[in-house]
């Protein structure tokens, strides 16, 4: 039987995303750059070395492609598995990116873009806005240890989706065709400020929890120190600029056109995570 390669599958949105497709009949091959576990499963890819693309895409009719984090080169790390894909006869490909990621032709995020709407591969591209489980990983410690959200964003609003949509809207894309060659910018149905997600933060969990407006520069300090590679960091503060200055709190109906649904509310998110936040005493 033909199967369906999740890269990026032991992620916030292959972790999902692998779930769904099993419940719905795909023959599921996941990616790991870590020690295969599971053999029958699993598969050892690794994107930054390009160990493993051409056994990664054999016997593969679908793929689900995401740059891993921690990246800026992401052209460099995604056109090898296309090339890998159409070389191995994959039908479709659905790649995620970032919204924003075709503001500019040059970013390489958006050559990764153009080199798969140019490969004759059937596609999808998703761009998913910042996703809300980011306040259960990346953003959790000062919540955890100050009951803040500290980011340099202002009062800035954003149309957060929750992860979850992310890897419900990959799995309709990859199976069905109706809209194949299209790309689709998903975010959440409303957009929030870092004032209103910590106070619907507060009411599932109990806490006190507040937003604190940092210097960039801070929360710079903040990323390196936590080990992140400086170009990456740097990367990170850039786009957070871009939610500044209002590109994140556009929404689009992307989610009730491919799922015939709403996407899921932050409400609903915060109730569903509630014991991240709620550390057992
Ligand atoms: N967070 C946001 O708000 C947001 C918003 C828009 C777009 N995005 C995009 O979402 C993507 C991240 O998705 P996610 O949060 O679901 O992932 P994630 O939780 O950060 O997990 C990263 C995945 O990449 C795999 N991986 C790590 N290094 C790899 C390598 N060298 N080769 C192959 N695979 C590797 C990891 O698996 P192993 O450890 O098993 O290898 C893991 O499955 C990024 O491209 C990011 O730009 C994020």
């Amino acid at each position: 039987m033909a199967k369906t390669l999740v890269i990026g599958a032991n992620g916030t949105v292959g972790t999902e995303l692998v779930k769904l497709l099993i419940a719905q009949g795909h023959d599921v091959r996941k990616a790991t750059s870590k020690a295969v576990k599971d053999p029958a499963r699993d598969v050892h890819l690794n994107l930054v070395s390009g160990e493993g693309l051409a056994q990664a895409f054999a016997g593969v009719s679908k793929v689900f492609l995401l740059c891993p984090p921690g990246y800026t080169n992401h052209d460099e790390l995604l056109k090898p598995a296309i090339d890998a894909a159409k070389a191995q006869g994959v039908q479709k490909l659905v790649l995620m990116t970032a919204m924003g990621a075709n503001a500019d032709e040059s970013a390489p995020l958006r050559k990764a873009e153009v080199h798969l709407q140019n490969s004759g591969l059937a596609y999808n591209i998703i761009r998913p806005n910042w996703f809300m489980q980011n306040f259960n990983t990346f953003w959790i410690q000062g919540i955890l240890e100050h009951g803040k959200i500290f980011l340099p964003l202002g009062a800035s609003k954003g149309s957060f989706i929750d992860a979850r949509d992310i890897a419900a809207v990959a799995a309709q894309l990859l199976s069905k065709d109706d809209f194949n060659n299209r790309d689709f910018d998903l975010t959440g149905s409303v957009a929030l400020d870092h004032d209103e997600v910590a106070k619907i933060l507060s009411a599932a969990t109990g806490r006190t929890i507040t937003y604190e407006d940092i210097p960039p520069d801070v929360l710079l300090g903040g990323l390196l120190q936590a080990g992140l590679p400086k170009p990456y960091a740097e990367f990170l503060l850039l786009i957070l600029s871009y939610f500044k200055a209002g590109y994140s709190e556009r929404t689009t109906d992307a989610v009730q056109t491919i799922l015939g649904r709403a996407p899921g509310t932050l409400e609903q998110y915060a109730r569903d995570y509630r014991s991240a936040w709620v550390t057992a005493s």
